[in-house]
């Protein structure tokens, strides 16, 4: 037991999503009702698209969270952000996101932009907490339940 919590508290790793993690980041998303589910298919279909950027953390063979974007041009989304339940606010979530801001800083884009569901205050204070304001509002943007979307970015200087 007292080995079962060690393991449990273990240093996680980032490394590349890969399409056999499909399964466990369905098991993250399945949990995370913030975030917008993506069925296996969808997942490993993203991370052939161009300009993708499919990132995972994980300890003890366990995925914790993982972060799905893509970039187009100068620009940069993060699609898709989940940790698993029960290793949130334990910085996960910040590894990834600013792992994925550095990788697409290294790539060129000028700006990073996301849409978030207005209720997700947790989500809003997270991207807050890594510099990303609020730039625009789009109504009816999520379904299951429908929901306004704010729309949040971080720019590059120079
Ligand atoms: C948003 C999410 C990815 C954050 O991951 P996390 O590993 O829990 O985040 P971190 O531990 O790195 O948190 C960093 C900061 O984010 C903010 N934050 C995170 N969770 C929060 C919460 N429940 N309430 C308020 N602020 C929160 C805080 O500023 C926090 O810093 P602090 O703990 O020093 O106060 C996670 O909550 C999640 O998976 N949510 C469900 C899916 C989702 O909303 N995805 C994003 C939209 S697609």
């Amino acid at each position: 037991m007292a080995a079962e919590t060690k393991r449990e508290r273990a240093r996680s790793s980032i490394r590349t999503l890969r399409a056999e993690d499909a399964h466990a980041v369905t098991e993250i998303l399945r949990e995370a009702r913030e975030a917008v589910f993506w069925p296996e298919s969808s997942v490993k279909e993203a991370l052939g698209w161009q300009g993708a950027l499919a990132l995972a953390t994980e300890a003890s063979g366990r995925l914790r969270g993982f972060l799905i974007g893509r970039q187009a041009g100068d620009e940069a989304e993060i699609l898709n952000l989940a940790v698993e339940m029960k290793t949130r606010r334990r910085g996960e979530g910040g590894v990834l996101l600013k792992a994925a801001v550095n990788e697409f800083r290294a790539r060129g884009v000028s700006r990073v932009f996301l849409e978030v569901r207005e209720s997700n205050e947790a989500g809003v204070a997270f991207y807050g907490k890594h510099g990303f304001s609020k730039v625009g509002r789009r109504e009816g943007y999520y379904q299951d339940p429908e929901e306004a979307a704010l729309v949040m970015e971080k720019k590059f200087a120079g």
